[in-house]
């Protein structure tokens, strides 16, 4: 948990739910630069965070299909690696940050 006083992350306003829930991600930049850029999904009424870009060859994770079966994953639209949306996990052994 963090503490208000921890200056190590800030805090941003993303707008209403209603907005958000259009789309199913939405691609959040980083002043940290491209490779901190963030995915925000919001799938049936969850919302979930990982790395924009794939962990294969930087793929716009955003850009991807999502299947909502068993498990909630994410398709990278380059490769077609699969990143689970909760723990950012694949199949393929890689991994991204959530
Ligand atoms: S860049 Fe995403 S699967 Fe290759």
């Amino acid at each position: 948990m963090t503490s208000p006083d921890d200056k190590s992350f800030s805090w941003r306003q993303i707008g209403p739910l209603s907005e958000l829930s259009r789309k199913k991600c939405r691609l959040m930049y980083s002043s940290d630069g491209r490779d901190a850029d963030v995915c925000l999904f919001y799938v049936s009424g969850e919302f979930f965070a990982m790395d924009a870009r794939c962990a294969h060859s930087g793929g716009p994770l955003c850009d991807g299909d999502i299947e909502e079966a068993d498990v909630l994953q994410v398709f990278c639209p380059w490769h077609d690696y699969d990143f689970n949306l909760r723990t950012g996990k694949s199949s393929t052994g890689l991994q991204v940050n959530t």
